[in-house]
């Protein structure tokens, strides 16, 4: 297939009711080809698991998708109604970061993994059962026939985490959506399951979305990095380029408040202020109360900081301009021109 599995423009998410609405996403855009890697990272707060959850149709009573087009190897989805569900089954799929809320506890899990290849592909009873087990091989699950007959309690965090990959990938989806996935295990299973999701994208070439607050595990696990700040994108690129060469100060703050074990002279400095309540952002840039670089101007101009840091997506060239998205084709012009950041940086 050519062109992005994943495409997503103009994403606009509210939340709350009548006049308490406000909006907790907004115009978020990205692109993800098949079997590439984005990571998402921000602040708590900042509309990961909204966008991921909008992705999916699948928004909480009262928060709405407002605006925006997701296309699914080229096919727009809609965010709600009866084909919302349909239109996304066996093709796009969520790891949640509690592995127990998405576990039903009264079934086995070897039952709750057979069943996805049962109803979403129509598979017979006892193929299913079989196809479950194959997968809890796949995801490494030790003992997997055995396994499968265990209840959801009687597995560790770690188990429950890959069972509910299983399911992801029963389905055989394009895109794997993973909130904050391992953020609920302790450190050695949390190495082990990320080691499961990127072996999972490069053998089985699932594009994966992948929240986090961590931004060394977005490192090890993405290709592409989207910043995100107050429901907005502040800073997209090659992760690679975002996390060694930061272009916007909230990423830059991010990194600096990251304690590096390898550098004991680094001390790690977090960024002042907090998250402001999303229905009370600050105009002009959302961080200029928070950012050391701000001037007068940052209070009034609103930056189209998406497009700082990018660069091509997949062609391992940089730019040229020539990106293939129109949206991403205009970065050049807004690159450092609203942001005054680069330039400071520049100047010394
Ligand atoms: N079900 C909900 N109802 C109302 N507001 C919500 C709901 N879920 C999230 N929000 C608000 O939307 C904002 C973004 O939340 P979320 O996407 O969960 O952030 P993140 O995943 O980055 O921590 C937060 O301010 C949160 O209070
Ligand atoms: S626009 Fe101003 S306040 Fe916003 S990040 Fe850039 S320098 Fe900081
Ligand atoms: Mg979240």
């Amino acid at each position: 297939m050519n062109g992005p599995v994943l495409k997503v423009s103009g994403l606009t998410v509210s939340v709350g009711r009548g006049a308490r609405r406000h909006v907790a996403v907004q115009d978020v855009g990205f692109e993800v080809p098949a079997g590439g890697s984005l990571g998402v990272v921000g602040e708590s707060g900042s509309g990961k698991s909204l966008t991921l959850r909008a992705l999916m149709g699948l928004l909480p009573p009262g928060v709405r998708a407002e605006r925006g087009v997701v296309e699914l190897a080229g096919e727009p989805l809609p965010f709600a109604g009866p084909r919302a569900r349909s239109v996304r089954r066996g093709r796009l799929a969520m790891v949640f970061q509690d592995p127990l809320s998405g576990l039903d506890p009264v079934h086995t899990v070897g039952a709750q993994v057979a069943e996805v290849p049962r109803r979403v592909l129509g598979e017979p009873a006892a193929a299913s059962r079989r196809r479950a087990v194959e997968l809890l091989r796949l995801v490494g699950m030790p003992d997997p026939e055995r396994r499968s007959h265990a209840f959801p309690h009687q597995l560790s965090g770690g188990m429950r985490q890959r069972v509910l990959i299983a399911m992801a990938l029963a389905s055989e989806p394009k895109v794997l959506l993973c909130d904050e996935p391992t953020t609920a295990l302790d450190v050695t299973v949390q190495a082990q399951v990320l080691e499961l999701l990127d072996d999972v994208r490069r053998r089985l070439g699932v594009a994966v979305v992948f929240v986090s607050h961590d931004l060394a595990v977005v490192r090890q696990m993405c290709d592409r990095l989207a910043v995100m700040y107050t429901g907005r994108l502040v800073e997209t690129g090659r992760a690679a380029d975002v996390l060694d060469h930061p272009a916007h100060p909230y990423t830059l703050g991010l990194l600096e408040a990251v304690v590096d074990l390898d550098d004991v002279d680094h001390m790690p400095v977090t960024i002042p202020g907090t998250l402001p309540d999303l229905a009370h952002v600050p105009g002009g840039c959302p961080f200029h109360p928070r950012c050391r670089f701000a001037s007068e101007d940052c209070a009034r101009e609103v930056p189209p900081f998406r497009y700082l840091n990018d660069r091509q997506w997949g062609t391992g060239e940089e730019g040229t301009g020539e990106d293939g998205t129109g949206e991403e084709g205009t970065g050049g012009e807004a690159r450092g021109t609203a942001c005054k950041y680069p330039e400071r940086v520049t100047a010394g």
